[in-house]
């Protein structure tokens, strides 16, 4: 039976770890040709061996997404091995909390290079490649439940995600002309080493006193009752690289059992 995304080479931004890495599997499965990118090599190595192991294709790549040349090597080596590039979803991202009083430019500027520039450049290399093939493409970021509301301890990371949904539109609207679709899936609570560091790291700050405690406490309001998996997102981002949805764009779907309705 042929697979959702039958062929489709596409390249993927984090896909090392937590939900880039459940991303690429699923994507995999159901038939993509892959590229593997990120920061931490033996992460990628790793992601790539695990796809292969389980019948997919996928290359290595890794980088920073805030190095353009990185990110354009990524995307040649893709185009090398598959040929051509048909969608990019934009994963990798960072956040280190501070109480807002405490925000130092160097966390500003640090969260917003990787999460914002970063998701700049990948939009545009992928874009670059889609539109010399002429053929088109879908670009997918990773937006948060914080690029839909203002947190205390997340004032950087909120701004670098409220930044990826104007990416979305900036780029729904300046790439439409040449078939080029972009959209956003938007995590709530996710159980992924991110996560876990930033258990300890709220704790560090003094406002838990024991780990799990701020996992807990933010996994309290969602309406499905339990934080979300890696996989929980799997299928938004199928459907999102999928033909299902050519006629979406300039939009940021949230995936988050119901913590912010929008
Ligand atoms: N975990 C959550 O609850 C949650 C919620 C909302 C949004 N998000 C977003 O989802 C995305 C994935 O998060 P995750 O929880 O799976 O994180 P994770 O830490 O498990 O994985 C992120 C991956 O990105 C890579 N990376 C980091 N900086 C990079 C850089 N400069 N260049 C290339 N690669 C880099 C890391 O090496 C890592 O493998 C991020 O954009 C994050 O902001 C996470």
């Amino acid at each position: 039976m042929a697979g959702r995304v039958d062929g489709k080479r596409i390249l993927i931004t984090g896909a090392g770890s937590g939900m880039g890495r459940a991303v690429a599997r699923r994507l995999a499965k159901e038939g993509a040709k892959l590229t593997i990118f990120d920061l931490n090599a033996e992460a990628a190595a790793d992601a790539r061996d695990e796809i292969v192991s389980e019948g997919g294709m996928a290359i290595a790549a890794s980088g920073n997404v805030v190095s353009r040349e990185d990110v354009a090597a990524a995307v040649a080596a893709g185009v090398e091995t598959y040929g051509g590039l048909d969608v990019m979803f934009a994963i990798a991202g960072i956040i280190k909390p501070m109480h807002f009083l405490d925000v130092t430019e160097e966390n500003w500027r640090t969260t917003l290079d990787i999460n914002g520039l970063g998701s700049l450049i990948c939009q545009q290399e992928a874009a670059k490649q889609m539109i010399s093939q002429g053929t088109g493409g879908k670009l997918v970021l990773t937006s948060s439940i914080a690029g839909r509301q203002g947190y205390p301890n997340f004032a950087a990371y909120c701004g670098s995600k409220f930044a990826v949904n104007a990416l979305v539109q900036a780029a729904a609207r300046g790439l439409a002309e040449h078939g080029i679709t972009c959209n956003a899936f938007a995590p709530g609570v996710v159980d992924t080493p991110l996560w876990r560091k930033l258990d300890l790291d709220i704790m560090e700050l003094g406002d838990t006193s024991a780990p799990g405690q701020a996992f807990a406490e933010f996994s309290g309001s969602i309406l499905v009752g339990r934080p979300g998996t890696p996989e929980d997102v799997t299928g938004t981002a199928l459907y999102l690289a999928s033909e299902d949805s050519d006629y979406m764009t300039g939009q940021v779907v949230m995936i988050d059992g119901g913590m912010v309705l929008v």
